[in-house]
């Protein structure tokens, strides 16, 4: 009997408040013109200050219960994708488990910074493929606001808050899963990070401790040049061509990276998923939230070949290429 892992539902959340850029014009030295046209952001969503991971993470489940009428109470693992979680533990994941009342589910974070969305959906494929479990929940959830520095005017005007979930669940006839790939280049890592204290990274002083720093122009030099060997190398595990696929969701941090991403790749832009317009960067939430998009758009259609790729912080990347089940 097979095995088979199969994307049943999704859903997402995204907290009320709104921040667009004529709101950064009066914090930091900055434009809207200036944000839109190197980043395609128009605004984002902020947190409240007592809404956590947890809260977020939580929501997008009620969504995707409530949209697909699926049944989850046998849930029996919950895996959370963040990198800002609630606490350093309990887990983001032991938190939702609780609000949901999951009895039987077991509960776990991971951080892969931006690649952690797909990363746990390549989990979930491989606990249900190999007998462990048979209904997973894959959340990428973040409150990338609160460890935001808002008069870094480099970094404060891409990251924005919000969850996305997924339910994968044990099929006898029908996989989603194709192909993967995964990776770290870990010794770029200092071009991405948020670190507690302030310390050292591989001899180089580490700034700002409590908040995210990024050399922007490092990220996207390496994403520009590594994601099309990504892209190359998942299509080729399951000899698809580039030509086959109906639509392209990477992690969403920068319109025109990624623009330029689909012309190096030879992927047409349009058929490119971004939620980064109305959401900003969000990190390990940003691909359930383009997919999310997508469906409100009607684009996705049953059968539909998507290819996921996460890539970020570590730097780190993985890329999962699925065929749209639901
Ligand atoms: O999600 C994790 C993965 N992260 C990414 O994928 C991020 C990849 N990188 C990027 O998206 C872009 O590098 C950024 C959007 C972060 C920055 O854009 P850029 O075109 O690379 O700008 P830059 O950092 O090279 O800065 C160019 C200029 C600088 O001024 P000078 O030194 O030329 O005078 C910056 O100080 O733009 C200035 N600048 C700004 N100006 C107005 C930086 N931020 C701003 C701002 N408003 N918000």
């Amino acid at each position: 009997m097979n095995s088979l892992a199969k994307i049943t539902a999704h859903g997402s959340y995204v907290p009320e408040k709104i921040m667009n850029n004529q709101d950064f014009e009066k914090i930091v030295e900055t434009s809207d013109e200036w944000i839109q046209q190197r980043t395609g952001i128009e605004e984002r969503r902020i947190a409240n200050e007592d809404e956590y991971t947890s809260d977020i993470s939580y929501k997008a489940v009620l969504d995707l219960q409530e949209k697909y009428q699926v049944d989850i109470s046998d849930v029996d693992m919950i895996i959370n994708a963040t990198l800002t979680p609630d606490y350093k533990t309990p887990s983001v994941a032991s938190y939702v488990q609780a609000k949901l009342g999951l009895k039987n589910a077991g509960a776990l974070d991971i951080n892969a910074a931006c690649a952690g969305f797909t990363y746990g959906l390549n989990i979930a494929n491989g606990l249900i493929t190999s007998g462990q479990n048979k209904k997973v929940l894959v959340i990428g959830a973040e409150t990338l606001s609160k460890i935001t520095d808002y008069t870094d005017r480099g970094t404060c005007i891409l990251f924005g808050d919000g969850a996305g979930a997924f339910l994968v669940e044990y099929s006898e006839d029908e996989t989603s899963f194709i192909a993967s790939s995964a990776g770290s280049d870990g010794d770029k890592g200092h071009n991405l990070y948020s670190s507690e204290l302030s310390e050292t990274m591989f001899g180089e002083d580490l700034e700002n401790p409590g908040y995210i720093v990024q050399n922007g122009r490092g990220v996207y030099k390496w994403a520009v040049g590594n994601v099309p060997k990504i892209i190359e190398a998942t299509l080729n595990k399951a000899n698809y061509k580039k030509e086959d696929l109906s639509w392209f969701a990477p992690h969403s941090a920068n319109a025109r990276m990624i623009e330029s991403i689909c012309d190096r790749s030879g992927i047409e832009r349009d058929k490119a998923l971004m939620s980064l317009k109305y959401y900003g960067n969000t990190s390990s939430a940003t691909i359930p939230l383009s997919i999310d998009l997508a469906v409100k758009e009607q684009k996705l259609k049953k059968d539909d070949l998507i290819l996921m790729v996460g890539f970020g912080g570590g730097l780190a990347y993985a890329s999962t290429l699925i065929r749209w089940t639901i």
